[in-house]
């Protein structure tokens, strides 16, 4: 988010644009803290993870006393759009935003899950991929050596993105997204074919909104295959941090481009994005109802590898 940041600030004074940035998100333009931002505010933060400028959940913003607040703030400091890095709530809130208050807005695709309409990647699932993986190629070491069954949980509360691209990735036999619900069944079917076989640790990757989750696939393996050796991991907020990759930093950087160019050619109510590196723009309706599938060749590309 960072590369981002800079990359809008940088892009508006080109322009010769004045830009403030707004603390937490919407929770900030209610309660009015909002700061200046210069080129030299923004040096420096490329390689940082998370935001400088914080981010939160608004539930004040949910309400029409909070827009209402949050509009005053906007008039307050001249403010004539807005730049918003976020996810569906994000969006929904600058479209509903725009509709009362007529403040235009682009969003820009930002979360870990890569679950967005309308965009190739979000930023943030490079990074996030890549430090999952880095921790299953040492939870291997244990798997091997001890010859065990490792589940490791990985984030996507709703969807399986990071699952399917860190089990490929990280070599998993098996990857559990909430997408398939006949991939438990397909858990089993292996492990019942694996019986015998010399090789007998595996890496089952699991996406944390799967049915319940590593700890609870966990238990109910262990009743059927009592034999086996099992421990769970949950990689958690280790994937929500630390410095983005190259790939993140490359696609924030040009979404930010691209969001400020839109905005000063008299773009509203859409969200910027990529597609086969492309830059594209969608309107927030349609990428807040439309639900990217996961991509149907990486589905049938995981049953031929676990073979
Ligand atoms: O942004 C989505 C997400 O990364 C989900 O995959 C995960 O369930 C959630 O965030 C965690 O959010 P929080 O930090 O609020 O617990």
């Amino acid at each position: 988010m960072n590369a981002c940041i800079r990359a809008v600030v940088r892009t508006a004074i080109y322009n010769n644009l004045e830009i403030a940035g707004i603390m937490r998100g919407y929770d900030g333009m209610i309660s009015d803290d909002i700061i200046s931002l210069n080129s030299e505010s923004v040096a420096n933060i490329i390689q940082r993870g998370g935001t400088i400028l914080k981010s939160s959940r608004s539930e004040e913003f949910k309400t029409k006393e909070g827009r209402k607040k949050a509009f005053e703030t906007i008039e307050k400091h001249g403010i004539d759009g807005l730049i918003c890095i976020g996810g569906n709530g994000t969006y929904t809130g600058a479209g509903i935003f725009y509709e009362e208050f007529g403040i235009p807005a682009i969003g820009v695709p930002g979360t870990i899950d890569n679950d967005l309409f309308g965009t190739d990647f979000t930023i943030g699932y490079d990074t996030a991929i890549n430090t999952a993986m880095e921790a299953i190629d040492k939870i291997r070491d244990t798997a091997d050596s001890h010859n065990r069954v490792f589940l490791v949980e990985v984030m996507g509360r709703d969807t399986g993105f990071i699952a399917i691209a860190v089990g490929i990735a990280g070599g998993a036999e098996v990857i559990l997204v909430p997408e398939d619900q006949k991939d438990e069944k397909k858990l089993y079917q292996i492990f019942t074919k694996k019986k015998g076989r010399k090789k007998s640790f595996s890496i089952i990757v699991v996406a944390e909104g799967e049915h319940g989750g590593a700890v609870t696939i966990a238990s109910k393996l262990k009743k059927k295959f009592p034999d086996l050796d099992i421990r769970t991991t949950i990689l958690g907020h280790i994937q929500r941090g630390g410095s983005p990759s190259a790939r993140d930093r490359i696609l924030a950087t040009r979404l930010g481009v691209s969001a400020v160019e839109r905005l000063v050619e008299g773009g509203k109510n859409e969200c910027v994005g990529m597609i086969n590196n492309k830059i594209h723009f969608t309107s927030f309706k349609e990428a807040v109802e439309k639900r990217k599938p996961l991509p149907d060749y990486i589905m049938g590309m995981i049953d031929k590898l676990s073979v």
